[in-house]
């Protein structure tokens, strides 16, 4: 088994990408917590994992620093330990233009996806640097280098997610932390659910998703395979990368 002995933590793992992480972890031998802001969607994540003791779940906003700091120290005292900590949790901005984007969207979108993985990141690594070892997983997006895959606001957040992944690489490789990033591209999940719907589908996702070699959409757990291999040690040479899963999308 792959993480047996292993604490992983995942933000945003009440639905998606995160659940899906949860699930693999779970599997292949991690104690696992599930974190969410909607505490029930978390619960039934750990719940659905057939109601053993290597799971928990936390509610909590993953732009308040607070909310980070107590979640990390609930995680110690209760585990002892904190190896992998996906910071998967994020918001959609509805593909808002720079003129249509106001203040309070700009925050909560860079608020979420950005600071979420910054205070989670800040709150984890004395841990992580106690133990020598610890591994950060991004969930960042093709947004990370192309436009199209939202708006103004969360194109320039999964750009500072990525950023914040190379710098957290480079300044703490040396304490046995790597850093790295999933760029995910279109992915069936609760945030992309109505994009499907033919009231809500996006004219520029559908012929992105079409011109991919892969045409189709991709699965959380597809994601979940690459995390997986980040948070192992299989991938313990890789630090400060960017994997694209995105059935080619950024290929052209
Ligand atoms: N779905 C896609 O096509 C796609 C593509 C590229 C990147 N991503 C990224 O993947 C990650 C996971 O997204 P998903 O598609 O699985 O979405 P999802 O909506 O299915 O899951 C996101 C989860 O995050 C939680 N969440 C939202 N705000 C939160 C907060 N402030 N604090 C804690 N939890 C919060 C939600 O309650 C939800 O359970 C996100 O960072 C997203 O930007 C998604």
């Amino acid at each position: 088994m792959k993480l047996d002995g292993r604490v992983a933590v995942v933000t945003g793992a009440g639905s998606g990408m995160g659940r899906a992480m949860i699930e693999e972890f779970h599997a292949e031998g991690a104690t696992v917590v599930a974190v969410d802001i909607r505490q029930d969607a978390a619960q039934a994540t750990i719940d659905d994992l057939g109601g053993n003791s290597r799971g928990l779940a936390l509610a909590a906003d993953v732009s308040d620093e607070a909310d980070a700091e107590r979640v990390v120290g609930e995680v110690v005292s209760q585990f002892g330990r904190l190896d992998v900590l996906c910071n998967n949790a994020g918001v959609l901005d509805d593909y808002t233009t720079a003129l249509d984007t106001t203040t309070e969207l700009w925050n909560r979108v860079i608020g979420v996806n950005l600071g979420g993985a910054f205070f989670f990141s800040r709150a984890a690594l004395p841990q992580m640097i106690s133990q020598g070892k610890g591994a950060i997983i991004n969930t960042a997006s093709i947004s990370a280098f192309v436009a199209g895959g939202g708006g103004a606001a969360y194109t320039a957040s999964k750009h500072g997610v990525l950023g914040l992944t190379k710098q957290l690489a480079f300044d703490y490789g040396k304490h046995g932390i790597r850093a790295n990033a999933i760029c995910p591209g279109a992915i069936h999940t609760g945030m992309t659910g109505h994009l499907l719907t033919p009231e809500g589908a996006n004219p520029h996702v559908d012929a992105a998703v079409a011109a991919t070699p892969a045409g189709r959409w991709g699965t959380p757990q597809e994601i979940a395979h690459m995390a997986l291999f980040l948070a192992s040690d299989d991938a313990a040479f890789i630090h400060g990368a960017a994997f694209t899963v995105d059935g080619g999308w950024v290929l052209p």
